[in-house]
């Protein structure tokens, strides 16, 4: 048998604007995906998880989209390994599905360590590039970046051109995470904002300019751990995004009642639906809490995680 878990992530800065070469900071939480595996003597590959359960022969599919990264990586350690017979995987999440808080990610990096871990101990470099490898199963287009940070826990930097870079200083942020409990689809999201860019070139330009200055600010406050300055940065971050047509009447309804408590607020994602994430001190976290839960709004409260993949 062989378990491993993976925490999943939140855009802290620079969503939508990383699509055109800016930065964006993104970092790891601490609510995790568990991933266990285990060689059976059968050909079959067994998978079960919250999003359905699925098992076949080596040489068929699922017939569950979400569960192909874990069908990829069965096959391919099988092979890999000349394994004579399937692998059972079980996968269990404290991660909201499909809201933007890295759930398919934390799945390939805990799902990528188990099944590899079978059969060898790869690095975590390795992982990570076998988690990038079953994701684009299902999200073609992917960076990276979420597997990254799944991966290695903290905060990580990342530019399309420039690759990844983690903070070397490790602040513990006290971040409260709400869920508009609506799904979002990012690549529509992302179509949306390319058709405005195409309408408003010179704004869009600009905005870009403005984030990138953003996203600096924001380093040195990590660097310095003041989050009443990184909760400003938020709302000037949001600002942003709102001009770029990603935010809705729920998400602001959701910023305007975290807003009393915290030190700012912003869309964590693509938008359109997803989640707002938070920064506040400690001791206020409580009663952010509550004026959410009063207003029905799914959240809970959640630290930086620096540990990243853990095996076991
Ligand atoms: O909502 P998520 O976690 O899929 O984030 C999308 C982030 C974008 O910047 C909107 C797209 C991207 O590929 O970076």
């Amino acid at each position: 048998m062989s378990k491993a878990s993976a925490p999943g992530k939140v855009i802290l800065f620079g969503e939508h604007f990383v699509v055109y070469g800016v930065k964006a900071i993104l970092a790891a939480i601490d609510r995790r995906i568990t991933v266990t595996s285990q060689t059976v003597g059968d050909s079959v590959i067994e998978i079960r998880s919250d999003l359905g359960a699925s098992k076949f022969g080596l040489e068929e599919g699922t017939d569950v989209a979400e569960l192909r990264p874990f069908e990829f990586l069965a096959k391919k350690m099988i092979k890999e390994f000349a394994h004579r017979g399937g692998i059972k995987m079980e996968i269990e999440s404290e991660i909201p599905h499909g809201v933007g808080l890295g759930s398919s990610s934390a799945a390939c990096v805990a799902a990528a360590a188990s099944v590899s871990g079978l059969f060898e101990k790869y690095s975590k470099s390795q992982i990570c590039e076998l988690a990038i490898e079953a994701e684009k199963t299902i999200f073609e287009s992917t960076s990276g970046a979420d597997c990254t940070v799944c991966t290695h826990g903290g905060i990580i930097t990342y530019g399309k051109g420039s690759g990844f870079e983690r903070t070397e200083f490790e602040p513990n942020f006290s971040l409260i995470i709400s869920n508009s409990a609506v799904t979002h689809s990012t690549d529509k999201i992302v179509a949306k904002v390319a058709e405005f860019r195409d309408g408003n070139v010179e704004t869009f330009d600009q905005l870009c300019r403005k984030e990138s200055e953003l996203i600096e600010g924001a380093k040195a406050e990590i660097k310095s751990g003041n989050p009443q300055a990184l909760g400003a940065l938020m709302g000037q971050n949001q600002e942003y995004l709102r001009q770029i047509g990603v935010s809705n009447e729920s998400l602001e309804q959701i910023i305007r009642v975290s807003g009393s408590g915290s030190h700012g607020s912003k869309i964590t994602g693509a938008g359109g639906g997803g989640c707002i994430i938070s920064i506040a001190d400690e001791g206020s976290v409580g009663s952010v809490l509550g004026s959410l839960e009063r207003n029905g709004t799914e959240c809970f409260a959640a630290k930086i995680d620096y540990s990243g993949l853990e095996t076991f």
